[in-house]
């Protein structure tokens, strides 16, 4: 028996793409299912500035498959001296569609990202004059709070202060993992949207650490307890447009997740639409799958829906993911959900 569904085509609201190498093949990976992506500035050097983001716009372009239906949407990296004549110019052409707000030392490549709140006032203040949405990657980075608490810390040190200091900033919560981000969002008004990803709607921090630590789940912010997946869960199948898909799909070589110091991020490019399609349907929520990955971001981002449709399908057989990504430098693993899916994308 075969079981489908069409949507329309899904876009991603928070993707890493990378550069070079690594961009040439994680990307065709995206452009296979989605239609657009909100891609994240922080390479080394971080995408700043509206020419640095322009340029790399044309650099994911060229890498793209010919014949792809995939649109980069643009975003700049927020530091302590950015230019707000800059940003403004940057969305007034079009070219950029978000900021992208880094604490200083949060994650992969953050270490140009804002210390002093106070030194980004003004270009926040221009950010809600026009429009432009504040994407943030929401952890305080104080060494004296608890890994597993700075999601929850920086919704009220940080995030509901400069809410409350710009109003009618637009802001998006990005990759949320915790039932206080899911709670904050609904207790507040449509300025507020918050990406989930696929990878926090599947595992919890035991998936990380029980019978032995596997860095393919660690990433930021960190799974958390069983009770906040479920939160998230039950926030990205609600049908609230609020919540939408942001997979925060970030690749590394297998060689830097399996390291002494290993980096942080998961990489679902490649299977994100048949394990939400697993996920939302063990929650009896098919029918908001499509709000979830294809409606409620572009009403966000206030972007038309995409024309495309998308058919997941779904077999007896399960379904055989590529375990790894080939890159010029070596493999990325690609997220096993560790049980079988029987979704897959209709080609
Ligand atoms: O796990 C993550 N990986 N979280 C981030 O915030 C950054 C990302 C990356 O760039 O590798
Ligand atoms: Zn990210």
């Amino acid at each position: 028996m075969t079981q489908s569904l069409t949507i329309a085509r899904p876009d991603d609201w928070h993707l890493h793409l990378r550069d070079g190498a690594m961009l040439a093949a994680v990307l065709p990976e995206t452009a296979r299912d989605f239609g657009r992506a909100i891609i994240m500035p922080n390479l080394v050097p971080p995408v700043v500035t509206g020419a640095q983001a322009a340029a790399y716009r044309e650099r994911i372009l060229a890498a793209l498959p010919e014949g792809a239906d995939f649109a980069p949407l643009m975003t700049l990296y927020l530091t302590e001296d950015t230019d707000p004549d800059d940003v403004a110019a940057a969305h007034a052409s079009g070219l950029v569609k978000a900021v992208k707000l880094y604490p200083a030392g949060a994650t992969t490549n953050s270490a140009s990202g804002v210390s002093n709140f106070e030194n980004v006032r003004a270009v926040l203040e221009r950010m809600a004059e026009i429009g432009l949405p504040l994407c943030t990657h929401g952890e305080v980075t104080d060494h004296d709070i608890d890994i597993f608490d700075r999601e929850a810390v920086f919704i009220d040190r940080v995030l509901d202060p400069i809410r409350r200091a710009t109003p009618g900033l637009r802001v998006v919560m990005e990759h949320i993992t915790t039932a206080n981000a899911a709670d904050y969002v609904r207790s507040q008004d449509a300025n507020l949207g918050a990406t989930i990803t696929t990878h926090h709607l599947i595992i919890n921090r035991n998936h990380i650490l029980v019978g032995g630590i596997k860095p393919h789940y660690y990433c930021l912010p960190v799974a958390k307890r069983e009770e906040h997946r479920v939160a998230l869960r039950a926030a990205a199948t609600s049908g609230d447009a609020r919540f939408f898909l942001g997979t925060d799909s970030a690749p590394h070589l297998d060689g830097d997740k399996l390291a002494p110091c290993g980096c942080a991020g998961c990489f679902t490019a490649t299977n994100t639409m048949p394990l939400l399609a697993h996920v939302f349907e063990e929650d009896g929520a098919l029918d908001k799958l499509e709000g979830f990955a294809s409606l409620n971001g572009p009403a966000f981002y206030r972007l038309p829906v995409n024309a495309a449709k998308l058919t997941l399908q779904k077999s007896e057989a399960a379904t055989q993911f590529p375990e790894k990504i080939d890159t010029e430098n070596g493999p990325v693993t690609v997220f096993d959900p560790g049980y079988p899916i029987h979704w897959s994308v209709a080609r």
